[in-house]
């Protein structure tokens, strides 16, 4: 029987080989998830021993990861803020960075407020919305059938009460009464794709990537759609702040942890 020690070392040679970034917490990630344990008590104790089935399971999944597939996907599961959501290939999976966006909502929204999550994906934002703020009415919607299954079933095992909808931007009965929209859209450029890690090319949903030419199709549509008035926040790239902030009014623009400019918030012109 193989140690644990063993297997990570050999499957982050192979990690290594296969161009990954972070070959030895990903083979950590992997191997301990194969083994039953959480990756803080493997690196304690790198002695345990795989059994067969163990063994079986964390190379089919070294196996995945050398083709590039996402761990978040192998694992089937991602942290978000204080959430574990499980996650597939029907939805982009949560970025650390988006957990800002989840930070600027709490903080804006007045007690018993209705908020809306447009582009919901896994539900990161929204059910993170729900978890942190009881007081809070949360919806959200998806143009994405498929990526609101994996919202609603989300949802339900983290026992959650969002109201999920089928629809692309904003629909008008919606904004009535909402105190504050909120959405990380896709935003990515056309141009830039080709330049992206083959994780996200090869593995995660382009229609929850690609914002067309400049980036800010989906963005400045939203901007454009919403009730002239609404409070909005949006997640955006680094280089695009300034162009957001044109398409909202009393705009401002707050930075990540990396201090980039990452979440414009104003109100729809
Ligand atoms: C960047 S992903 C973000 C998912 C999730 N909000 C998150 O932060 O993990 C963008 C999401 O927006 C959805 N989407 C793309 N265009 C949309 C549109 N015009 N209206 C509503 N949703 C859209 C995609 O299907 C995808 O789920």
């Amino acid at each position: 029987m193989a140690s644990a020690r063993e297997a990570v070392a050999a499957a982050a040679d192979a990690l290594t080989a296969a161009g990954c970034d972070t070959p030895r917490l990903d083979a950590e990630l992997l191997i301990a998830d194969a083994i039953g344990l959480d990756r803080a008590a493997l690196v304690t104790d790198p002695s345990r021993t795989l059994d067969a089935a163990a063994a079986r399971l964390a190379m089919e999944r070294v196996r995945r990861r050398t083709r590039r597939e996402p761990v978040a996907y192998i694992l089937g599961r991602r942290a978000f803020r204080q959430l574990d959501l499980a996650v597939d290939r029907r939805v982009l999976i949560p970025r650390p960075e988006t957990e800002l966006l989840v930070e600027v909502a709490t903080e804006l929204a007045p007690p018993g407020a209705s908020v809306h999550d447009v582009g919901t994906g896994s539900g990161a934002v929204a059910l993170a919305l729900a978890h942190e703020r009881p007081d809070l009415t949360v919806t959200a919607s998806d143009a994405s059938a498929s990526a609101l299954e994996v919202a609603r079933a989300n949802a339900n095992r983290l026992g959650l009460d969002v109201g999920f909808e089928h629809a692309p931007g904003l629909s008008l009965a919606t904004e009535a009464t909402l105190d504050l929209v909120v959405a990380n859209l896709p935003y990515v450029r056309e141009d830039e794709w080709s330049g992206l890690e083959p994780e996200i090319t090869r593995w995660e949903p382009r229609s929850a990537l690609l914002g067309g030419a400049d980036g800010l199709e989906a963005i400045r549509s939203l901007a454009h759609g919403a009730q002239p008035g609404t409070l909005v926040a949006l997640e955006h790239a680094p280089g695009q702040a300034a162009a957001v902030r044109e398409l909202l009014r009393d705009a401002g623009t707050r930075t990540d942890l990396s201090g980039r400019p990452r979440v414009t918030v104003g109100h729809a012109r």
